[in-house]
Formats: structure tokens, sequence, C-alpha cells
């Protein structure tokens, strides 16, 4: 049977460490569902639709990668999908503390999903798409954080 994951975020946009979660993420599913959900605590620099075309683009030569929008909770879309892993990417202890929350509640709501923590490769803890959104915001060149097939000026 295959192993269908959800890796859910803002993206926004969708960064060299995003990728690196993916592609170690890759190697224990064998498809991938990158969701592209609603945090309300972050503020947008590119719009959904956007954050999706450039992740598709990032995937173009890789068939096991599928790329969605959603609404609402990411268990309930789970559940519609009929999705029973969630993969998220864990960089340092913030990080941890925050995806251990997370898991817990979605646990008690979703007892039936569980929660894949992926480690970002050591290169890429520095990166996060909040630095890439101030670097991006205030004029300067966020691509060595980027993957390197995209443009950001076209998805802006
Ligand atoms: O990349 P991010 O911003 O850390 O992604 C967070 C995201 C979008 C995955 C998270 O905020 C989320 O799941 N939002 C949808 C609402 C939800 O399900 N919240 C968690 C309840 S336990």
């Amino acid at each position: 049977m295959e192993r269908t994951a959800l890796f859910p975020g803002s993206f926004d946009p969708f960064t060299l460490g995003h990728l690196a979660v993916a592609t170690r993420a890759l190697t224990v599913f064998d498809r991938l569902v990158i969701g592209v959900g609603e945090n309300t605590d972050k503020r947008g620099l590119l719009t959904p639709e956007r954050r999706k075309d450039l992740i598709l683009k990032v995937f173009e030569a890789e068939p096991r990668v599928t790329v969605v929008l959603y609404e609402g909770l990411t268990g309930d879309y789970c559940r519609r999908a009929g999705i029973r892993h969630l993969v998220r990417g864990i960089r340092n202890v913030a990080d941890f503390e925050y995806e251990h929350a997370m898991e817990m509640a979605n646990t008690q709501i979703y007892p039936e999903i569980t929660t894949v923590a992926v480690f970002t490769p050591a290169e890429y803890i520095p990166v996060s798409s909040r630095l890439v959104r101030e670097i991006i915001t205030m004029g300067g060149d966020a691509g060595n954080f980027l993957p390197h097939n995209i443009n950001i000026k076209n998805y802006l």
C-alpha cells in the first residue's frame, strides 16, 4: 500500500529548508502532498495561489509530489483527503516546542493522524521564510535561501 503524507505549512515562500525536509520525507513516504495552509499569526508576502505555483515549479520533475491549497484546520483537510500522516520540519528547540504543542493538539482531535518530525539538515537551519520575507521586503537578494530553479520576482 502506498504511503502518503501531508507536508503542511504557510510556505511564504517555500525555502531551501522546506525543500530539504520534503526531500528527506520522500525517502520515507511514496507520495507527498504539500499543503499551503493558513497560519493566522503570519502576515503574507505571496498570495496562497503564488505560493502554490512556486512549489509546483520546484517539483515540476517530481511526480510523487502534489501541491494543494486548503482552508481551515490541517487535520480536517487530512480527513477529507484520507491522509493519516503529517510531516513537519524541526530546526531547533523553538521549533520543537511549537511542533510538539501542535502535535499534541492534533492528536487529541484527530487520533488517527500521526505526525512525523523530520530534522532539517544542518546547513539549512538558519534559513526561514520570515528571514526571506524580510530580505525581499527590504529590497535584498534572498536567492541563496530559495530553490535554485525559481525566480522569486515572478511570484511577488
Ligand atoms: O509553516 P508554518 O507557518 O509553521 O505552518 C503552520 C500551519 C499552516 C501548518 C499551521 O498553522 C496550521 O496547521 N494551520 C491550520 C490551522 C490548524 O490546523 N492549526 C493547528 C491546530 S492544532
